[in-house]
């Protein structure tokens, strides 16, 4: 576990996708493929081919096409799911089957209506068969995050001695804080036999918006592997999002983790999943949403047109995004608006654009933001007077 690298592992199209309304064909899969590979992505999870004829078809697609990136195959931990899913990842140049099976009480008893110790036969039967026709099986604990420690211990174990070359701690509801979900990963780390065998990873749902904490905690911990998705989509609150863990990472060397990600071409791949989902990103998003670098209060206007570093931890070309926006509202104050109104050539010197600024009041408190066409109008009739 000394190397710092992260494994990125993509699954967009499995999880995100299973957002409601946001289905997609094989051929806006394979492009979305290419796209995430070109990104840098080390896994890419394809989709669950025993699902349905069409998700078989795009994972087999993905898998012609991608030659870099390891593609992987989600099933059940069912005889025909791996049967189902080995045919499909067949052309793969490095194929994955990701199998699994609930592992917390709620789920035992609940889902599966048995026992702990038959969850463990059926995982181990699953992995072994899964490594009957791949070389890198991954098993996933579902419910993970709920599961009591010591059985999950004992499941871990028994995959890895299977053959498992992955193992997968889904916070499947979303329910861990940071230092649970980092305390499970370091018990597996002290306390599974031979768990330098196998690739720890993260897999957290944002069901208490803490994914993205809760993986970096996890990676922290000893994980080398982090479950994510673009945009953060997936089932309900979604997944961890691949640009929150990718930037994260960036923005601290002193984790002593780094991925593979192009950080570049975040702000393209996202608007190109949101416009293939027809899936909108919120404003506010970390990294890629339309206000990520938007300005807007008087006071961190004035530090930001000062120094850019004073409200931005991240440039905006670092994540390939357009510039910085000041956007002016009834908050921003006079270097914001002496700032726009040069922008739009106008050099006002600092009693005019004193003067201006009560009159700008007044329309930005009628207005929500004040657009070029108004600052024109406020522009000319100060002109004219002159
Ligand atoms: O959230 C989850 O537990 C999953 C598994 C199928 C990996 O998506
Ligand atoms: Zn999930």
């Amino acid at each position: 576990m000394s190397d710092g690298k992260i494994h990125i592992f993509d699954t967009t199209l499995r999880d995100g996708e299973q957002v409601p309304g946001c289905k997609l064909n094989t051929e806006e899969k394979v492009k979305l493929a290419v796209e995430l590979e070109h990104l840098g992505v080390d896994i890419l999870e394809a989709g669950f081919p025993v699902s349905s004829p069409g998700d078989f078809e795009s994972v087999n697609q993905i898998a012609k096409t991608l030659k870099r990136t390891t593609v992987c195959g989600l099933t059940r931990a069912v005889e025909n799911d791996i049967r189902v899913a080995a045919e499909a990842l067949k052309p793969a140049v490095l194929p994955r089957i990701h199998t699994g099976i609930g592992s917390s009480d709620n789920h035992i008893k609940y889902k599966f209506n048995t026992t702990r110790e038959n969850i463990i036969e059926r995982a181990v039967a699953a992995t072994k068969l899964a490594r009957n026709f791949v070389p890198d099986v991954e098993f996933y604990a579902e419910d993970a995050g709920r599961a009591d420690l010591t059985f999950l211990a004992q499941l871990i174990e028994a995959v890895i001695a299977a053959g498992a070359t992955v193992v997968n701690i889904p916070d499947t509801t979303g329910f861990c804080l940071p230092h649970q979900y980092a305390e499970k990963i370091s018990y597996l780390v002290n306390n599974v036999k031979n768990i330098d065998k196998a690739i720890i990873s993260c897999h957290c749902h944002n069901d208490l918006g803490l994914a993205t904490a809760n993986s970096i905690a996890g990676a922290i911990a000893g994980a080398r592997q982090i479950e994510c998705t673009i945009n953060g989509i997936g089932e309900r609150a979604g997944n961890t999002s691949l640009e929150e863990v990718v930037m994260t990472i960036q923005k601290h060397p002193e984790l002593n983790l780094y991925t593979g990600v192009n950080a570049k071409e975040l702000t393209r791949i996202s608007r190109l999943v949101s416009e293939t989902m027809r899936m909108m990103v919120q404003p506010n998003k970390a990294i890629v949403g339309d206000n990520a670098f938007s300005h807007s209060s008087g006071i961190h206007q004035d530090g930001f047109l000062k120094e850019a570093t004073t409200y931005e931890i991240i440039a905006p070309e670092e994540v390939g995004a357009d510039t910085s926006k000041i956007v002016l509202t009834a908050r921003s104050g006079r270097s914001a608006l002496a700032f726009r109104f040069k922008k739009l050539g106008y050099d006002f010197t600092r009693d005019e654009v004193d003067a201006l600024y009560q009159q700008f009041l007044q329309v930005a408190d009628a207005k929500k933001e004040v657009a070029d066409e108004d600052l024109k109008v406020l522009a000319e009739a100060v002109a004219s007077i002159a």
